[in-house]
């Protein structure tokens, strides 16, 4: 079923209702107004793609409607609803802009048939805008690197949202790039001039968090030295994240949804509220349904802020974003004069079937960490370094890799997670580190050299500092 949202307004409830009733065909996601002023209203809750409206209404009337909905949201496809007879209106609303118009009384056929097109112009715009993306390669919105089909939509439900003022909640596994999203909301709306104010509900106990948030007044706890603003007023004018919102003491819950509400804060040992005009965007790595469930939530302020509600889909489940992302990355390493590293195919390989529980924010790290390892201007499979990384090799990884070769690969990578573990345990000692590992230090010093990593440890620049070589141990090699 089609989920775009449509929006019927006429003051006739019965026709607005009908009429809603019959476009059940075509979409899931029908709202329905009595008003112009209702409409509008609803509007900034939602966004709709398509809205048909009457033109004649007590009040402010449907042209009105058209201009402002125009020149507001100018992707929403508007229909008229004119009046036998009065065939000018519907001439003059078509010049102002409207998709097209109904002469009432109009049968469910032409409402279908019309409300049809419009749908199919905007799917078919959302195509063209998906398939652009794919030619280009590379699709970036406020930073947000993606060829997913499902970011797309996220994009996409940014675009709608960022003109509004609906609170948002963003959701995702740690390390999507929840925040990057809340930036993008505030970047692409009217308040973009205003400031972005990020907020983290899980690093303060509860009366340091309610200062912080709310603001207080001079002595109000221990500590407060002084009257501070909250984020709430720093974020005036502008977009205020809560961040892991679920993490958040169930009093300061209720603290913030009174403040959603009455749009004003109480600062801490104060006696007078404060007014606030802010867009406030909640993230949470947590599932929200299961703690709602679980009460770590409150639920009236999950409906509060789910207003419009944005999830990111985990790297493991947006493939083709990772050689993308990956490749920039290692662009952004680099100055604008030199040529980027690449990255093998068998190293993408390995990239790609891993699961990615960080997600994008570990693929940024292995891919700096790769491009420090790697001696000459390919990345390998063995300086791709990641976190579950044990001998046991991803399926597929091996495909058409002689065992020999698979084999010093394997070797190569064991030796480098287990030298730099034991080396980052030895505080950089090299001598430190053999005893731990049981080997001597020249072999030791051999691995580091073939690894590249001598000089990243300057106490292994001299590898006959203690003792002499001599024949290894607990061999690694
Ligand atoms: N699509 C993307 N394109 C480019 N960079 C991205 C993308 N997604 C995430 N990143 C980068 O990955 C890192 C993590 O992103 P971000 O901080 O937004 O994630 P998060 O979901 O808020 O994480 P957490 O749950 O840990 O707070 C950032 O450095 C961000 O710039
Ligand atoms: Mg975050």
């Amino acid at each position: 079923m089609n989920s775009h949202r449509i929006l019927v307004v006429d003051d006739k409830r019965d026709l607005a209702q009908g009429v809603a009733l019959i476009l059940k065909k075509l979409s899931d996601n029908i709202a329905v107004a009595y008003s112009v002023e209702e409409a509008l209203e609803l509007l900034e809750q939602f966004p709709a793609n398509i809205v048909l409206s009457d033109i004649r209404m007590p009040g402010r009337d449907g042209v009105s409607f058209l201009d402002y909905t125009r020149e507001r949201w100018p992707s929403t496809r508007v229909i008229l609803f004119t009046a036998y007879g009065t065939i000018e209106s519907a001439v003059s609303a078509m010049k102002r802009g409207a998709f097209d118009y109904l002469t009432k009384p109009f049968d469910n056929d032409e409402l279908l048939v019309v409300t049809s097109r419009a749908l199919k112009e905007i799917k078919d715009e959302e195509e063209i805008e998906r398939l652009r993306a794919e030619v280009r390669g590379t699709y970036a919105f406020h930073g947000i690197y993606s060829r997913d089909r499902h970011m797309m939509r996220v994009i996409e439900t940014i675009r709608r949202v960022a003109p509004t003022n609906t609170t948002v909640l963003v959701c995702g596994e740690s390390g999507t790039g929840k925040e990057l999203v809340a930036r993008a909301i505030h970047a692409e709306g009217n308040r973009s001039q205003g400031p972005f104010v990020a907020f983290n509900a899980a690093a303060l106990p509860e009366n340091l968090a309610e200062a912080e948030l709310f603001g207080c007044k001079k002595g109000a706890y221990t500590g407060a030295d002084r009257d501070r603003k909250g984020l709430f007023q720093e974020a005036h004018g502008g977009t205020l994240l809560i961040d892991e919102i679920c993490s958040m003491p169930l009093g300061l819950q209720s603290k913030v949804l009174r403040a959603l509400q009455e749009r004003e804060v109480l600062p801490l040992g104060s006696g007078s509220t404060v007014k606030f005009e802010v867009r406030v965007i909640a993230a949470t790595n947590l599932d929200p349904k299961r703690l709602l469930k679980e009460e770590k939530l409150r639920r009236d302020l999950y409906y509060r802020l789910a207003v419009m509600r944005i999830t990111v889909p985990p790297l493991r489940e947006r493939v083709e974003d990772i050689p993308l992302l990956a490749n920039v990355f290692l662009e952004r390493l680099v100055s604008p004069s030199d040529t980027p590293k690449s990255i093998s195919p068998r190293a993408l390989r390995l990239l790609i079937s891993h699961d990615w529980p960080g997600n994008v924010r570990e693929l940024q790290n292995v891919i700096e960490r790769a491009a420090l390892i790697s001696c000459g201007d390919e990345i390998g499979p063995g300086d791709i370094v990641l976190e579950d990384d044990d001998l046991d090799w991803p399926s597929g990884v091996t495909d058409d890799v002689a065992y020999e070769e698979a084999k010093r690969e394997a070797i190569e990578r064991f030796q480098r997670r287990y030298v730099e573990d034991v080396m980052a345990k030895a505080a950089g000692n090299v001598s430190v580190a053999s005893r731990k590992a049981g080997i001597t230090r020249a072999a030791l010093y051999r691995i580091l050299k073939r690894l590249g990593l001598v000089s990243e440890y300057s106490d292994a620049q001299n590898p006959h500092k203690e003792e002499p070589e001599q024949e290894t141990t607990g061999s690694m090699t």
